[in-house]
């Protein structure tokens, strides 16, 4: 039997490389090794305020990328979150085990509710339940994810935990698989902040969709510092981020790329790396080109990967609400 993966992505925003070093690349790599489930988590996306129609349509272009990157839908399945309604009933049921000292102690509510204080809604703070009830729904054995995710898949451990240990055996307990380099690639404008999905910061991530030229502008512009000495070294956070990104695209020694750039300036490694990445990406985005030529291809896998999911997202449920005594 192979193990159970499980992960999935926001579709706020536009994805960046970012996501993709820090997940979408292993989700890749895996997928022929492990049983593979990725979602499109549009119930998270909701926690905070989103159009309807961008958000409608931000599901299919995540969907769409996923599968470009190179996810192949017929080994891995990819779904979207709520056409599986069990991850919102079983995460009312988790809820009731979580005590909300731990909610408490997650950095990212604390991080993303600074900016909308008292508005901020109640489904933010839960957003962790409900990755929970994402993971625990599929026994899932192992969740690769970025750094900043650790946190969120550590509750889910504890919340397996604490529920087997009062009703016996149900979950299968979950951890995070987080890679050593390339789990949190930092901001280009800011390397001092992780690059995120920000519409405020155009400057601080890559888009897997960005232009070559796009691309070619945001590296050139990248923050470094006056130093001149091109090493790995997390001290001096722009030149690091810099040189980590081309070590993620190229997949070369470290020491072959202290060498490679050794007495050159940094924009010598802005260009170089820039041309890495645009053509890295240029693949990803010509086939994401050709499966969104046709609308209703994406929708038909959609439906697809819900249709192989949901039967064990139904046994789960059933299962947890039997012991429960629900019903
Ligand atoms: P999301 O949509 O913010 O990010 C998707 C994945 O990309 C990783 N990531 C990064 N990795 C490296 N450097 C960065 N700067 C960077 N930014 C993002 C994230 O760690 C993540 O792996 N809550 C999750 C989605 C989710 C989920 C789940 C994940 C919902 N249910 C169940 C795993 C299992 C999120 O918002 O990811």
């Amino acid at each position: 039997m192979k193990k159970r993966v499980f992960s999935g992505i926001q579709p706020t925003g536009d994805l960046h490389i970012g996501n993709y070093l820090g997940a979408i690349q292993h989700w890749v790599k895996i997928q022929h090794e492990y049983d593979c489930i990725y979602c499109v988590v549009d119930l998270h996306a909701i926690t905070i305020p989103q159009d309807p129609k961008t958000l409608k349509a931000k599901i299919r272009e995540v969907a769409g990328l996923l599968i470009a990157s190179g996810i192949d839908p017929q080994i891995a399945s990819v779904f979207v979150q709520s056409h599986v309604h069990e991850h919102s009933e079983l995460t009312w049921i988790l809820n009731c085990y979580i005590p909300m000292g731990w909610m408490r102690r997650m950095t990212q509510f604390k991080e993303k509710s600074q900016k909308q204080r008292e508005e901020v809604s109640t489904a933010l703070f839960d957003y962790p339940a409900l990755m929970a009830a994402d993971i625990l729904l599929y026994n899932t054995d192992e969740v690769p994810v970025g750094e900043d995710q650790k946190q969120h898949v550590e509750l889910a451990r504890d919340v397996a935990q604490r529920f087997n240990s009062i009703y016996g055996e149900t979950f299968t307990v979950p951890r995070a698989v987080i890679a050593k380099t390339g789990a949190r690639i930092m901001g280009l404008d800011d390397p001092t902040q992780k690059m995120s999905k920000s519409e405020e910061q155009p400057g601080r991530a890559i888009n897997l969709l960005d232009s070559p030229d796009d691309i070619r502008n945001k590296i050139m512009r990248a923050t470094t510092d006056s130093l001149r000495e091109m090493r790995f070294d997390e001290s001096r956070p722009g030149i690091n981020n810099l040189l980590v990104i081309y070590e993620q695209f190229t997949r070369q020694a470290r020491e072959e790329i202290e060498a490679r750039f050794e007495g050159k300036g940094y924009v010598d490694l802005k260009r170089e790396l820039a041309e890495v990445v645009v053509e890295s990406l240029s693949p990803v985005q010509s086939r994401y080109r050709e499966l969104t030529a046709d609308p209703q291809h994406i929708d038909i896998l959609l439906a697809e990967g819900a249709k192989k999911v949901r039967p064990t997202a139904e046994k789960t449920l059933a299962l947890v609400k039997e012991r429960v005594g629900l019903g």
